[in-house]
């Protein structure tokens, strides 16, 4: 089994990197990624030892991937500028030549030299304001989806992929839903066996969280490290809720993904933790309390972004019933493995989260 990974050494690809080539040792696992993300160096060491094939690359400039013009099994595109708060002051240029005219240069190679394209999407596909009117109930520690809704696609179990997308959803949001667009397209005309997934918020050890993308590992980190941290927008009272995927959860449906071989034009697939692994920032602090031993000081900021939403949970039927997979680990879990690694990576990490 030959994998090319774009983005490779950003925390999902290098741990897909790394599980693959342990899988299938004699397969030819080669990343590329041009080490925008801090941390990202950091992995170049254990794809050396694990003689994984490094890139120092851009997905913006086709150039880049002419040393690895031959056939790969599968693709997976995971390079993007990931936060959803990118463009808000600053310019997007850099947002939309790497996930909206990056993932064209992806598609163009894998046309030519790949079997499947699996590309990595994100819930922000879906339009801010109608996510801002689901009904919500405040209770004493989260927020919580009221039973009647007069949205399509919203539910006590999730958000379903019928969930609008037709209004403003952030430029990074954009920047994906456009780019789902050109995957379906290059799916029926060029027959690109190719698979959507629309992931809600993915966490574990191995992720360089900051504020604006991989928060939940980053509340995990500021407590070991004894950091402060801010609950921001909805008055402040971390009762905003997000599903979060365990990478070992996401990895187990990307393996079954991967030896499936039909129905491939492009099927879009909601995927996360769903209510099982579901969590707001306020319960997150009381598990951190617990797994750590420390308490921070923890301050509030009313006001909320625009790109801010109070609750997103993935309603997962629809993967969950293609791929006979379900996500395994609690929130919990996933607080116990990343101050596993915090504490086994201390020295190296510190500088990251501190
Ligand atoms: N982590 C999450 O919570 C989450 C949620 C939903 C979707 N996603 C999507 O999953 C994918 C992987 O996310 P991640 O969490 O691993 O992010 P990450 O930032 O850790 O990894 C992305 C990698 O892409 C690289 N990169 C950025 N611009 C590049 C360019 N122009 N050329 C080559 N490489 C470039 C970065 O250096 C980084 O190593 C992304 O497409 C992201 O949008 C992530």
């Amino acid at each position: 089994m030959n994998i090319l990974i774009t983005g490779g050494a950003g925390f999902v690809g290098s741990s897909l990197a790394l599980h693959f080539k342990n899988k299938f040792p004699s397969g030819r696992i080669a990343v590329l990624d041009n080490l925008k993300r801090r941390g990202s160096e950091i992995n170049l060491q254990k794809f050396k030892e694990n003689s994984i094939e490094f890139i120092h690359g851009d997905i913006r400039n086709p150039s880049d991937f002419e040393p690895l013009k031959k056939a790969w099994d599968i693709f997976f595109e995971c390079s993007a500028e990931p936060s959803v708060l990118a463009g808000l002051n600053s310019s997007p240029k850099y947002l939309l030549e790497t996930n909206l005219v990056g993932t064209i240069n992806c598609l163009e190679f894998a046309k030519q030299y790949c079997g499947l394209f699996i590309f990595l999407s994100t819930s922000r596909v879906y339009s801010i304001s109608p996510l801002r009117e689901i009904n919500l109930v405040e209770k004493a520690t989260r927020f919580e989806v009221a039973p009647n809704q007069s949205i399509v696609g919203v539910s006590p179990s999730g958000i379903s992929e019928k969930f609008p997308t037709d209004l403003s959803r952030s430029l990074y949001g954009t920047s994906k839903l456009a780019s789902e667009y050109l995957v379906q397209e290059y799916a029926t005309t060029y027959g690109l066996k190719s698979l959507i997934n629309r992931c809600g918020v993915i966490a574990g050890p191995g992720q360089f969280g900051k504020v604006d993308q991989g928060v939940y590992t980053l509340w995990v980190a500021r407590h070991f490290f004894n950091q402060p941290l801010k609950y921001t927008g909805f008055g402040g009272t971390g009762k905003q809720v997000r599903d979060l995927i365990h990478i070992r959860d996401l990895i187990s449906l990307l393996e079954k993904q991967v030896q499936t071989q039909t129905g491939l034009e492009a099927p879009t697939f909601n995927v996360g933790g769903g209510n099982f692994c579901s969590t707001s920032l306020f319960e997150l602090t009381h598990l951190c309390q617990e797994v750590t031993g420390n308490r921070v000081e923890i301050t509030n900021e009313k006001e909320t972004t625009p790109v801010d939403i109070p609750w997103y949970v993935s309603d997962n039927e629809k993967v969950q019933k293609r791929f006979d997979w379900k996500p395994k680990h609690t929130v919990k879990d996933l607080v116990s493995d990343i101050k596993i690694w915090l504490s086994n990576n201390q020295t190296l990490l510190k500088s990251s989260f501190c």
